[in-house]
Parts: structure tokens; sequence; C-alpha cells
């Protein structure tokens, strides 16, 4: 995966506008340092910053110098590897948050470890992915994973309890979970139209209101995000 195309291909939206909860209830509570693992354009980055910033020093990390790019012109120190091993002090951090990336990695186990790697015994780690249960379905394909919420998904969890599985393979212990509906946001479909007809992205406050804001739930699909505790 060329996940600096990848990165042209699919620009981030600017949809994330609260902290998700079990990720706030843990922060609010706590103070110190929090890696963001494949952190994108650095859109939570800014969330957290905007709703944790004075008790937590934040880094993201990524695999495509694009992304780092936009989130440091967001203001976010952000370190880069394409390896995907993060060049840092393994457990150095208190909190890893990683959210929509465990989907994309080759070895979903090797990625968790190296969650767990960089969190100090005791610490944190925070994921997000969708969860395909039974009778979901969504218009994109692939061969690997048949039809997914985006082509590049090498797999779609069919249940959290395959999400925890995971985590607790790498030494991690579920301690919060939750499981919400997902919305497509139709401002998705309006920037894909726009680059397919290789017409301007807008700027976000240029775009018409009713599609910034219009969510439309996609049948059977879910997002789990838990928080896991890292053993020993
Ligand atoms: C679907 S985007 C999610 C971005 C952001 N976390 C979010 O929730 O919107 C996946 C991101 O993970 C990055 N990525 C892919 N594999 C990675 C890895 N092994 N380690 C770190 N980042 C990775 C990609 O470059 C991309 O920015």
């Amino acid at each position: 995966m060329d996940w600096d195309e990848y990165a042209l291909t699919y620009p981030q939206i600017d949809d994330e506008e609260a902290v998700p909860p079990v990720l706030h209830r843990h922060m609010s509570e706590r103070t110190g340092s929090a890696l963001d693992v494949g952190c994108g354009d650095g859109v939570l980055l800014s969330v957290l910053h905007d709703a944790h910033g004075t008790g937590w020093n934040l880094t993201g990390f990524e695999v495509s110098q694009q992304r780092a790019t936009a989130a440091r012109l967001r203001g976010h120190q952000v370190v880069v590897q394409e390896s995907g091993t993060v060049p840092l002090e393994p457990a150095s951090f208190d909190l890893v948050i990683s959210t929509h990336v465990i989907e994309h990695a080759p070895d979903d186990r090797a990625y968790a470890r190296e969650l767990c790697r960089m969190v100090r015994p005791g610490g944190f780690v925070y994921v997000e992915t969708p969860v395909k249960l039974a009778g979901a379905w969504y218009f994109r394909r692939n061969p690997q994973a048949g039809w997914v919420l985006d082509p590049t998904h090498v797999r779609e969890y069919r249940s959290p309890a395959a999400v925890n599985a995971v985590l607790m393979s790498a030494g991690l212990d579920v301690v919060d979970e939750d499981l919400t509906q997902i919305r497509f946001p139709l401002a998705a479909a309006e920037l894909l139209c726009r680059r397919i007809l290789k017409m301007p992205r807008p700027p976000a406050a240029q775009r018409p209101v009713g599609i910034r804001a219009t969510q439309v739930p996609i049948p059977r699909y879910r997002q789990q995000a838990v928080l896991a505790q890292r053993v020993a």
C-alpha cells in the first residue's frame, strides 16, 4: 500500500467534532503523554488539543509524509517512519491512540503489538475500528475482504469480540468499550464526485451546510471503540 497515494485519493473529511466518549472519559481523569498512531491529517489531534491540551502532551505518528505535512500545518508534532515502526523510545507514552488504522494493517496482531510496545506498563491503548455485523453491506469491494466500507481495508471485523481478541493477543486487557452506529457523511460523497469530475475542493466553510451536516446510517455497520490496559 502506498500511503502517500492513499492520502491523495482519500482526503480526510473534517468531521471529528468532539473527543469520542470512551477516550474523553479516560483523558478527563488523567494527564500525561499521548501518541496518535496513524494520525492522518491531525483532525483528532486538534480536537484532543482543544479539549485536553493543558493536561496532555500530544504527538502524532504517520507512515505517510503527505498526511504528516497536513497534520504539522495544523500545528502538531508528528514523526514519520514509512516502515510503520515508531522511531521513539518504547514504553514512553501513557496513552497510545489509533483510530481507523488496524483494519488496514497487513498483520493486525503485529500492529497491536506495536501499539502495546509504545505504551508504558500499566498505560492504556485506545483503538477504533469498524465492525461489520451479519447482514451489513456497503458498495465498495476488494479481493481480500469482499464488500467493504473502504477498498483499502485488509479486513473488517465481524464482532466486537474479534477486535478485543486481537488486542488481548498483544498483552492488553480491555477496560472500557463502546459500539456505535457508523454514518456516511454526504460531504464524503460530494468530495469524491469533485475528484472524479476534476473540480476543485472548496474550503470547508464554503461547503453547503446541509452537505456538511447530513450523515446517513450504514445498516449493520458499527464502530467499536476500545480502551485497553497494558498488563506488564
Ligand atoms: C483511514 S486513515 C485514518 C486516519 C485517522 N486516524 C482517522 O481516524 O481519521 C489511516 C491512516 O493510517 C496511516 N497508517 C497506515 N498504516 C499505518 C501504520 N502501520 N502505522 C501508522 N500509521 C499507519 C495512513 O497513512 C492513514 O493516514
